[in-house]
């Protein structure tokens, strides 16, 4: 089987850890590099935590730093979902052998794009800044990549404000230039991705494992579970898992290609995508499919099924 070059930019926060163990664990993806933005937590909390996931699944994939902050806002770290360390507050050990770089996230992932020219699928989940200092620094690089799938944006509710997403509204500058940059872009908003959900028997199975990834994912998962029963969801959302599944099981989603622009100013809708979707007037342009609805049963299956695939249980 030939695999499919991946590199993921992320904010390590909890969902972005399981999309890293996903991705690892899916033998139709081949990680190239990783790299981390602020967001979810500060830049230093996301780069240590990538190297914890790193160890936590044996790997040692390059982890590069990117932006510290947004291009224009303050961020607001999301610490009732991601913990004050981003990782839920689990403590995990950052290995010794963690490969160091003092490389930036946008110049090594364009290098690697120029490797896999028209094969790199570029997957964000975290907020937009590095993929927008990438795509300004280096115009050719939209093109030479296969793809972005990312989450980010919905076409309908929004979880930071009434309008918005968390990654859009964190960075909407940084998103505006990502929807505009004529790459090809699959958007995992919180439309489909409030679908792709783990339920708290689903924790408990990855728990009743016995292996350390199944237990480390639902402890990290906890404060987030909890979060969200204030919103009445049934479960906690794998938001980030989303792209990451996208690139391996697209059957087990449905998305229309839509016009999608970033609100970057309005008082009420700053980082709001806004799609022709819905609309009877249709914007000249289909930039992005976005994607509407996911299997859920399938999703969490194959999800529960290949994260603990990474270990085998702990003889007792
Ligand atoms: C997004 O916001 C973050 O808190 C999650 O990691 C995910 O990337 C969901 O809106
Ligand atoms: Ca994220």
């Amino acid at each position: 089987m030939k695999r499919i070059p991946v590199w993921i930019d992320c904010d390590t926060g909890v969902d972005d850890a399981v999309a890293l163990l996903l991705a690892h664990a899916l033998p139709e993806l081949d990680i190239r590099g990783i790299s981390v933005v602020c967001g979810n937590t500060s830049l230093e909390n996301a780069y240590f935590n990538t190297q914890r996931i790193n160890g936590l699944m044996g790997a040692n994939y390059p982890v590069y730093q990117g932006a510290e902050k947004p291009l224009l806002k303050e961020v607001k770290f999301a610490v009732t979902f991601h913990g004050i360390n981003g990782l839920g507050d689990v403590d995990l050990p950052v290995p010794e052998n963690a490969a160091s770089t003092d490389e930036k996230a946008w110049d090594a992932l364009y290098a690697c794009a120029c490797t896999h020219p028209g094969e790199l699928r570029l997957v964000a989940t975290g907020p937009m800044t590095n993929l927008a200092i990438a795509f300004t620094k280096y115009p050719a690089l939209p093109g030479l990549l296969h793809s972005v799938s990312l989450m980010g944006g919905s076409a309908s509710v929004g979880n930071i404000s009434p309008a918005a997403e968390f990654n859009f509204y964190t960075d909407p500058q940084a998103a505006a230039i990502v929807m505009r940059s004529g790459a090809d872009i699959v958007m995992c908003g919180l439309d489909v991705t409030l679908q792709a959900f783990l339920t708290p028997e689903d924790l408990d199975e990855l728990e009743a494992s016995g292996t350390r990834v199944g237990s480390f994912t639902k402890a990290c998962l906890l404060p987030a579970l909890k979060g969200s029963r204030m919103y009445n969801l049934t479960g906690v959302c794998m938001h980030d898992s989303c792209p990451v599944m996208y690139l391996a099981h697209p059957e087990l989603f449905e998305g229309e290609k839509a016009g999608v622009v970033v609100e970057t100013r309005g008082t009420f809708t700053s980082g709001k995508s806004v799609t022709d979707l819905y609309s009877d007037k249709q914007f000249p342009f289909k930039n992005a499919l976005v994607l509407l609805k996911v299997d859920r049963d399938r999703f969490a299956s194959i999800l529960k099924e290949r994260i603990l695939s990474i270990e085998k249980p702990e003889a007792v």
